[in-house]
């Protein structure tokens, strides 16, 4: 039913992975000059679509679908606009392109809420290190020390914001309407769960709880051809000793996922034993107890070696959020809604971060999951079929239908 406008929202989510940082890549960070063009074209499809389209101070892209009556509650939808480095075409920005689909298939009818599509400026923390700056404005939870947080070029967010032509003294602004009625996401589900069951959608549940640290091992600079093995303080030996430990952690713990994502090793030179070796480390789990013991045991284990190696350590914490779990009344209308289009019922957690895990800590909250083939994500070959999207789309008008006949009834 829904096939020429899946096909259409593909075409698009395709059109703006174009917008790019690096050319011949999708990557787009937070008030990169790419994020204008974003904006350019949603806004004009929100604006065919009957909303009214605005950016707020920290980038959001926001159009507001008026309900049936002034002053009735909102449905927020959305997702983010950024992407990782190197990114697919459907991570964030499909659940912004089928939110403005959603509204087009109302065809100017109103319903008795409004609808405000949100696209979140910056859900990965590539530029800054600090995900969900977009969808924290939403809740009002920007705070003076995010402001202050510097990318590699040493621009704070601030100036970011100023820079992109935005006043950060207009933040207060960004926050949603008085008691949204809710938010719902739509988003790939970037694992291989559905296609390897081979199911269309899922309803999520639960949203994994995430910590991140940094584990910096400082060692002592040496000559790679006069310095003996031993006595050697290696800091990048020291950091590979742990980064095994880690996998080897999360291996043997059930539900447990650990990545050591990014590593700096300073001087970095062929010939020149490591003096300093930061590692990232990105920790996640549904039980939160489990979460934060791995983490304690982590932060030992990089104590021990680097004392057995006669290295310093300093461990920085970056991020520590908890599981968070999907309002049961909307999972629930959103189940229907699924079962409602013939599609089979599947419930799962999401092993990924989502901006649904900030607005649930205000309002109630919904994800639903879009097969990706493969299970390929945050890579250029992540990809969508038409018929899951056109399914999902068909799923989004019951679930407009259910919650208004909630509000009817
Ligand atoms: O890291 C995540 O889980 C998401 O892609 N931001
Ligand atoms: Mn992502
Ligand atoms: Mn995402």
């Amino acid at each position: 039913m829904y096939a020429d406008v899946a096909r259409d929202v593909i075409g698009c989510c395709r059109s703006l992975a174009t917008f790019s940082d690096e050319p011949g890549f999708t990557t787009r960070t937070f008030l990169s000059d790419s994020m204008r063009r974003v904006h350019a074209d949603l806004s004009a499809r929100m604006t065919r679509a009957g909303m009214s389209a605005r950016v707020d101070a920290v980038g959001n892209l926001r159009g507001v679908y008026p309900g049936a009556s002034a002053g009735a509650r909102r449905l927020l939808i959305g997702s983010h606009l950024d992407t990782v480095p190197h990114a697919g075409a459907f991570d964030g920005v499909l659940g912004v392109v089928m939110g403005i689909a959603l509204v087009e298939t109302l065809h100017g009818r109103r319903l008795p809420f409004g609808i405000e599509v949100i696209g979140f400026s910056e859900e990965e923390g590539v530029r800054f290190g600090v995900p969900f700056i977009g969808s924290r404005a939403v809740i009002g939870e920007v705070d003076d020390a995010l402001l202050a947080a510097q990318d590699a070029r040493g621009i704070t967010v601030s100036q970011a914001i100023r820079n992109f032509g935005l006043d950060p003294g207009r933040i207060a602004d960004a926050r949603a309407d008085a008691s949204p009625l809710g938010f719902f996401e739509f988003h790939i589900e970037q694992g291989p769960v559905l296609d390897t069951r081979q199911l269309p959608l899922a309803v999520v549940d639960r949203i994994a709880g995430r910590s991140w640290a940094d584990a910096i091992f400082n060692g002592h600079p040496g000559h790679a051809g006069t310095t003996p093995m031993d006595g050697r303080r290696d800091a990048l030996a020291g950091a590979a000793e742990w980064i095994g430990r880690v996998e080897e952690h999360a291996r043997r713990t059930p539900g447990l996922v650990a990545t050591t994502g990014q590593i700096d090793v300073t001087p970095g030179a062929v010939n020149v034993i490591a003096g300093r070796c930061r590692v990232s480390v990105d920790v996640r789990h549904t039980d939160d107890d489990v979460r934060t013991a791995t983490v304690d045991r982590l932060r030992s284990l990089a104590h021990e070696i680097a004392a057995r190696r006669g290295l310093g350590i300093d461990w920085s914490p970056r991020l520590a959020q908890s599981a968070t779990a999907m309002d049961p009344s909307l999972v629930a209308m959103l189940t229907r809604a699924v079962e409602r289009t013939g599609a089979p019922r599947m419930i799962m957690s999401s092993g990924a971060g989502h901006d649904a895990m900030i607005l649930a800590a205000h309002m109630p909250a919904a994800m639903l999951f879009i097969r990706t083939p493969g299970g390929v994500s945050h890579h250029p070959d992540e990809s969508v079929a038409e018929g899951d999207v056109a399914i999902a789309l068909a799923a989004g008008v019951n679930f407009l239908d259910e919650l208004a006949g909630s509000i009817d009834g």
